[in-house]
């Protein structure tokens, strides 16, 4: 049976790159999705293809008054909230910290940190009305080291993970439960394309071959660990945080001579 028969799941930046394979996936389990996003044209397109179980609402996850209207979409449309999974997220162009301006430090943040707290302080009296359920957050294998010239997307995922750790706490006696995912390195526009301002691409100097697993990840791989987090067969895991690099945070898989 469909593990999200009669669910209906909002996911942040849900017109593309992982988002789109997180709204199929929990659509293929029964789930009503609300695609949330900015690219309008993309979002109604795959509403369309999904048909009656899918709806696009613009979201802007740095605007409070964007979250109340989504997850009102969700309530009117569907009749309850079940699952957030806080997905959208941006990346800084490569610089070192002392080149690194206000606004750019602010615009990540924004995006990355403020934009998962609206979501929660929105969604959590809505996932309460519906008895209950499950929040994901996106972070990133960046949030567990420091990483060169990502300062400002580093910090706010690193953020994250206390953020859900707090809501954990605060949300579980209702029933809802928080969890952190880490993506490694995912075949998205997120490092086939350069960050707004910068040049090159994350795939321009990433090269997955020396790691346990040497492919990229796909989106579906995330997707499959998210369905597992947000489903009831995860009733008992809460502010907990699961890395899916394909053994990337390992180190160099070296292969040692031998006679
Ligand atoms: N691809 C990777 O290698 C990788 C690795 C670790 C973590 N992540 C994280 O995974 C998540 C998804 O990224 P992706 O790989 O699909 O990249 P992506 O660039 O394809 O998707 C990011 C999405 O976020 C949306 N977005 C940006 N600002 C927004 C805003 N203000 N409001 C609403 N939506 C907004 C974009 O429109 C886009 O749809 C992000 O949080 C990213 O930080 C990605």
């Amino acid at each position: 049976m469909p593990r999200f028969d009669d669910r209906t799941v909002l996911v942040t930046g849900g017109t593309g790159g992982q988002g789109s394979s997180h709204v199929r996936a929990f659509h293929a389990e029964g789930a009503n999705v609300v695609i949330g996003g900015l690219d309008a044209e993309r979002g109604a397109a795959l509403a369309d293809e999904l048909g009656a179980r899918a709806r696009f609402t613009r979201l802007d996850v740095t605007d409070e008054s964007s979250w109340c209207a989504a997850v009102q979409a969700a309530e009117s449309v569907f009749g309850a909230l079940h699952v957030l999974v806080n997905n959208a997220g941006v990346q800084n162009p490569p610089a070192l910290i002392e080149d690194t301006d206000q606004a750019t430090w602010s615009r990540i943040l924004d995006v990355n940190l403020t934009g998962t707290f609206l979501g929660m302080k929105v969604a959590a009296p809505a996932l309460r009305r519906a008895a209950g359920g499950a929040v994901v957050n996106i972070a990133s294998t960046m949030a567990l080291g420091g990483t060169a010239h990502y300062a400002p997307y580093v910090a706010g995922k690193w953020a994250v993970r206390g953020l859900t750790r707090t809501a954990a706490l605060e949300l579980g006696r209702d029933r809802i439960r928080v969890n952190t995912i880490h993506p490694g390195v995912i075949a998205t526009p997120f490092i086939h394309e350069p960050a707004a301002g910068a040049v090159s691409a994350i795939a321009d100097f990433y090269s997955p071959e020396p790691f346990a697993v040497p492919r990229l990840g796909e989106p579906i791989d995330v997707s499959r660990l998210l369905l597992f987090l947000a489903s009831s067969e995860a009733s008992f895991i809460t502010g907990s945080e699961y890395v899916i690099d394909g053994g990337l945070l390992l180190g160099p898989a070296l292969q040692a001579e031998t006679a």
